[in-house]
């Protein structure tokens, strides 16, 4: 098991924030939690990090972090009709989308280029372009930090909902992921519902569309609205898309004809946070080292030099100005630390 100490957090978060860590320890398998067990590690205050791209860090970190970084990818079940395959909680996401497009097993190629870990993926039921995670997903292993072991969690116990899930509930703070299966399908499945996809694929005049087609639209969509954070720091969508009582969505609109308005569940629905963000005037917002990207107003960008607070006070400046504006509370989704 690695260790080391004093550590600058930079290389560990997607927004390029340059906090210290004072401890990282590095996991690579489910035996170095167990003997973290047996030393009594998990009976005092800790963190975890997996890609790092979903994580806003304003200040040092003083507990030991664990960076999940559990390898692996196996196939344990195989039929005519389908895969599962097991993949470890530190393999990158878009590996293992271009890894089951290579072999055609359908099913997440819609979630390409999402940055990422895998194990971190089933925490928000991570989501693009009509899929989401709980559409592939078959079971997880997670370690018990109470009881040393390593529990299966199915598809109910995981509790899906939108960017959400057990563990970010009654879950949260008491299991680390150590591997997710999928279920991936050997019979073509092609989802080119979302506009963009078909739009893309129409420009290629491609009209049979391979999966390693779909993936390739996706990655450029992807690539020309979102901001890649090897080059401006940004952890993807900052805040959720908010789910509202239809009345008050259907006023909004009453004013603003082009407000899309999406079903969610019962009364409910669910608007495009970037539409609100947009029409409060902040898409293209820039301050000194951070600011709201130019091409998606959901995304807050860093610019270099700056500190993760500078976007925690953007973020919540927003926030109030979106509530003023429209009587909609914009939800973080990105974690704060
Ligand atoms: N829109 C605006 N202004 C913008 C961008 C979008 O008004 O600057 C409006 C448009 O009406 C557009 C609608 O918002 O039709 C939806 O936009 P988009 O398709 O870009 O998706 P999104 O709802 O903004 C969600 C996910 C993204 C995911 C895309 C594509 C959330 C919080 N975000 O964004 O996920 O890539 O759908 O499926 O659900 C992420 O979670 O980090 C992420 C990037």
């Amino acid at each position: 098991m690695l260790s080391e100490v004093n550590n600058s957090l930079l290389p560990y978060n997607t927004f390029g924030f340059d906090v210290q860590g004072y401890e990282l320890i590095k996991i690579e398998n489910k035996e170095q939690l167990e003997k973290l067990y047996a030393e009594d590690f998990f009976k005092s205050p800790f963190r975890v990090i997996s890609g790092g791209s979903n994580l806003l860090l304003t200040q040092n970190i003083q507990e030991p972090i664990l960076l999940v970084r559990i390898p692996g990818i196996e196939k344990n079940q195989e039929t005519d009709e389908y895969v599962c395959v097991e993949f470890g909680a530190g393999e990158n996401w878009h590996q293992c989308v271009l890894y089951c497009v290579e072999n055609e097993w359908y099913g997440i190629e819609n979630m390409s280029l999402i940055p990422g870990c895998i194990g971190a993926a089933p925490i928000q039921n991570i989501g693009a372009y009509g899929t989401e995670l709980k559409d592939v997903f078959e079971s997880l292993k997670a370690f018990n930090i109470e009881t040393g072991n390593i529990e299966n969690f199915n598809l109910d116990q995981c509790q899906f909902g939108y960017r959400d899930s057990y563990f970010k509930h009654q879950g949260k703070g008491k299991y680390i992921i150590t591997s997710v299966i999928l279920r991936l399908s050997k019979i073509a499945k092609i989802n080119t519902q979302y506009g963009d996809i078909q739009n893309t694929l129409n420009q290629k005049n491609i009209l049979n569309p391979t999966i390693k087609d779909v993936s390739n639209a996706v990655i450029e969509i992807r690539k020309s609205k979102l901001p890649d954070p090897a080059i401006l720091g940004n952890s993807g969508s900052f805040f959720k898309n908010p789910v509202i009582e239809k009345s008050l969505a259907e006023k909004i609109q009453s004013n603003h004809p082009d407000l899309k308005i999406f079903p969610a569940s019962g009364s409910l629905v669910k608007i495009p946070a970037a539409w609100l963000i947009e029409k409060s005037g902040w898409k293209g917002h820039k301050r000194s080292h951070v600011g709201v990207h130019e091409k998606q107003a959901l995304v807050l960008v860093h610019y270099g030099g700056g500190t993760g607070a500078e976007i925690q006070q953007l973020a919540t400046e927003i926030q109030t100005d979106v509530a003023n504006k429209f009587g909609v509370h914009l939800e973080f989704e990105v974690n704060i630390w």
